[in-house]
């Protein structure tokens, strides 16, 4: 079986992004203790549903929004409550997102002495016009400070950048992701800028303040990508995820290879294993109204349900073709009791989207860039 994974949601952030239409909120001032709380019932919670058979855990991830803002205490106490619901993996990964900004580096120690042992840090871009762009609260003299203190205190860092930006050539890119890779981080996640409906970047675009690389030149930055950092030794192990070979996120492949999850937190989802069935839920998103909930329910579950074979089937199948791995055909039919529809297979593969090797279903490089349209072939 797949690992096990707690995702813990800590959903307040110092700014709000332009680009960023994750459950992200800005507050004046939070009563920290009361919301670690609201998280230690709701984690509670899902080890009673789970029953006495409890899994081993082998990744916790704290995301957001900026866990970063979370003192090290509030990540000891979370980590402690979870190790006496669920017994911690030898090797388990406990990962933490952190923001550049000066305030929140300066925790680093504590997250460490709490137990998390890997940081992923959201740097952005390596110029400073950029980071203005983007809205960032941190120039690149602190993103280098962080990610240098980041190194120095966890074996395992990640680092996000965001790429083609408004005006960026493929050279300038090469160059910026040269950089990044010169820090030696064994593992990177490198996103396409995506204009998200609802922010504020959308009305921009819209409105023709800024325009956002073509096609062509958003598949030429892609491909170079793909090359650097293949070239420096961090393959694309996902579409957008980069890493030294055995150092992939733990924590996200277990999304990917549609394995079991508990989602703790506002608008928190996760996939559980209960008395035998797969069961998926999703946390209210507000979180003030998620915090209400857990005080009077002891958890902020909104959807509770049932997934279905079929729909598991088909779930499975799109989230692990953007793996570079692919899906292993005979573990699928073994867990599923059918395979992927041969004929529709048999047309991406004519169309060089899919590779046409036996045993596994894998994107090709071009299946990759237009990995939505496969995944809507497939899923018809
Ligand atoms: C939850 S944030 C990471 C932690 C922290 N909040 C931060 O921003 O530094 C997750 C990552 O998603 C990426 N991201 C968010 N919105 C995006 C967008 N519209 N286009 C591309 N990448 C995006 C960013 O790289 C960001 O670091
Ligand atoms: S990108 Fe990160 S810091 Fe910015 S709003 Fe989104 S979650 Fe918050």
């Amino acid at each position: 079986m797949s690992d096990f994974g707690l995702y813990v949601h800590w959903p307040f952030c110092a700014a709000k992004c332009p680009y960023c239409d994750f459950n992200s909120h800005v507050r004046n001032a939070i009563d920290e203790k009361g919301w670690c709380e609201a998280i230690l019932r709701e984690m509670a919670h899902v080890a009673v549903l789970q029953g006495s058979d409890r899994p081993c855990l082998d990744t916790v991830f704290f995301g957001g929004g900026t866990p970063s803002l979370m003192s090290g205490k509030s990540a000891g106490r979370i980590l402690e409550a979870a190790s006496r619901l669920w017994s911690f993996a030898p090797d388990i990964e406990i990962t933490l997102e952190a923001n550049p900004a000066s305030a929140d580096a300066s925790r680093f120690a504590d997250y460490r002495a709490a137990g998390v042992n890997r940081i992923s840090l959201g740097v952005q871009a390596l110029n400073d016009a950029d980071l203005r762009f983007l809205g960032r609260l941190h120039d690149v003299a602190e993103a280098r400070a962080a990610l240098a203190l980041a190194m120095k205190t966890f074996e395992r860092v990640s680092l996000d950048l965001i790429y083609a930006r408004p005006g960026q050539t493929v050279d300038a890119w090469k160059t910026e992701l040269a950089e990044a890779l010169a820090f030696g981080t064994e593992h990177l996640s490198l996103y396409q800028l995506t204009i998200e409906p609802q922010t504020p970047f959308a009305l921009q675009h819209r409105e023709g303040v800024f325009h956002i690389p073509e096609e062509d030149r958003a598949a030429d930055l892609f491909e170079a990508t793909q090359e650097i950092t293949a070239a420096a030794g961090r393959p694309a192990y996902e579409v957008s995820n980069h890493a030294r070979p055995g150092a992939e996120a733990r924590h996200n492949l277990i999304y990917w290879r549609y394995g079991e999850y508990a989602g703790l937190g506002p608008g928190a989802h996760g996939r559980l294993r209960i008395a035998g069935r797969s069961v998926a839920t999703v946390c209210e998103r507000l979180p003030e109204r998620w915090r209400e909930k857990v005080i009077a329910d002891g958890h902020g579950f909104v959807e509770m349900n049932e997934v279905s074979p079929a729909d598991g089937a088909r779930e499975h199948l799109l989230m692990s073709l953007r793996l570079a791995e692919g899906l292993d055909l005979a573990a699928y039919l073994a867990r599923w009791g059918t395979a992927p529809d041969a004929a529709r297979i048999a047309d991406l593969v004519a169309g060089a989207l899919l590779s046409p090797e036996s045993g596994r279903l894998r994107a090709t490089r071009r299946g990759m860039l237009v990995l939505n349209s496969v995944i809507a072939a497939l899923a018809e």
